[in-house]
Parts: structure tokens; sequence; C-alpha cells
């Protein structure tokens, strides 16, 4: 099931919300496809998004961070169970904002990766390398590194974010076959360290996905979906880039099915 995950960054108020949700949970209900829809507005507007939904399972919620202590003397900040209470069933972990802007280690993306676990939230743990690691030919190891010291109190499913940082915001994206070989790398290192598929641990792709390039990278069998941030605000864009992930899920279903007879 394709996974197309929405991060509004530090974008949108309440009435963008509103319409917002409304046209993606319409563009959702037009198709019974089997994709799986996570918003992440600003944590500002969880409360208001799960009251929105109500009863209405089309979409799913998910926050962009969260302390790595459960509670305690840390002014503006918000802790992991705050965030579930709010409506949050995922959360962003160890996105290269915080990591380059707020200067946070994997050591400090490790913690928050088991406050989230332990409040029973699935973390979207974000992993990719910079432009001159990249160059230099580190891509694999420094997705590595960040991998098993992010996740090493990590137990249960969760899912992957392969973002390069390079590509994020910046209209640029690595080849396809760039795309699939790190996506299979990852996939790799998960099932050594028994985060494996079947216990369902998935491994998206972020960075400067839109609506022109999104059926080439989401038809990779390597790639289980995609975190989207500037293409994700404005629901006209993020409605095309459903519609990509829609066709393409069906059309996996109708040729698994004509296989299988
Ligand atoms: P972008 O951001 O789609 O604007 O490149 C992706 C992200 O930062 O998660």
């Amino acid at each position: 099931m394709s996974m197309i995950i929405a991060n509004w960054k530090m974008h949108g108020d309440a009435l963008e919300l509103r319409s917002w949700m409304a046209q993606v949970s319409a563009k959702m209900a037009q198709k019974s496809s089997q994709i799986e829809v996570i918003f992440c507005p600003p944590a500002v507007f969880l409360s208001e998004a799960k009251s929105l939904l109500g009863d209405n399972k089309t979409l799913l919620l998910g926050a962009q961070d969260c302390h790595h202590e459960s509670c305690g003397a840390f002014t503006g900040d918000i802790s992991a169970d705050m965030l579930k209470k709010s409506g949050a069933d995922y959360i962003i972990i160890g996105h290269s904002e915080r990591r380059l802007l707020h200067g946070e280690t994997s050591e400090i993306i490790a913690k928050k990766c088991n406050q989230v676990q332990l409040v029973g939230v699935i973390p979207v743990v974000c992993v990719g390398e910079s432009e001159s690691e990249r160059a230099a030919g580190n891509a694999e190891s420094v997705v590595k590194s960040q991998l098993v010291e992010s996740l090493k109190h990590i137990t249960r499913p969760c899912i992957i974010a392969y973002e390069p940082v390079w590509a994020i915001g910046s209209g640029s994206t690595p080849k396809l076959e760039e795309i699939a070989q790190m996506h299979r790398y990852i996939k790799s290192l998960c099932d050594q360290m028994q985060l494996t598929r079947d216990r369902a641990t998935r491994v998206v792709y972020g960075g400067s996905v839109n609506a022109q390039n999104a059926a080439s990278i989401l038809a990779l069998p390597e790639v289980d979906g995609a975190l989207i941030g500037s293409a994700s605000v404005k629901a006209e864009s993020f409605c095309e880039i459903i519609e990509v992930a829609q066709l393409l899920t069906l059309n996996r279903a109708v040729t698994s099915h004509a296989a299988s007879v």
C-alpha cells in the first residue's frame, strides 16, 4: 500500500487547513484504491484536524517533531504523548531541517524515536546525505550511520524516509536508479536490523516530489511512498499526486490479479 505523507512544515493557517482537508478527503473518497495519506500540519493544528476528521478515516495525522523526553522543564517543546493525544498517529523524526537547523544528532533522534515508540505512535525517521557526501561517494555510508544510530532503540515497525538533503526544496532529485539503489540498501539494512518489511517497516522517498515526477518515482518497486513538502501545501497539487498514487496502486492490483489467474 503506497503511503503519501504531506509535510506542511511551518505553513498554513486554520482556514487553509479546513479547505485542504475537505479537498483531500473528497479526493480520497473518489476512488477506493488502497493508498494511505498522512497529513502532518504544524502541531498547533493537530487537535482541530482531528476534530474535523471525526470518524472519517480517509486521512491519518502526523506531527513534524517531538521532544526526546516525556516531560519536564523544556520551554516551547512538545512531548510525543501530547502529540498523540492531539491526534498524531505518526511523528516525523530527524528531518534534515531539524538535524541542520536545530543541531539534532542521531543520538537525540534515537531518544526521540524511543519516546515515540513508547507512547504507541509510529516514527517516520528521516535519513539522507548532503550533496558533498554524495559527490564524495559516501551517500550509503552516511545513510547507514544515520539509520543505525537513529534506530538503535526501535523494536517495532517504523517508516524510513530517504530524503537526500540536496533534493529537499531544490527542484532536483536523484536519478531513478539512484533512488531505487538507496531504497534497496536501506531495506537490506532494515532486514539486518530485524526491522523487516513483513513487520511493516516501509521506506518512502522525499525531496522535490511533485505531480510531474511522482509517477516515475512511485512506480519504482523499491519505493513504498513519498514524503512531500512544498507540493503538499496547496490541495490542488497534492491531489494530483494522490491521483497518481491511486492509479499506480490500481494498476498494480490489476496486474497482480491478472498474473494470479
Ligand atoms: P520538498 O520537501 O518536497 O519541498 O522537497 C520534502 C521534505 O522536506 O520533507
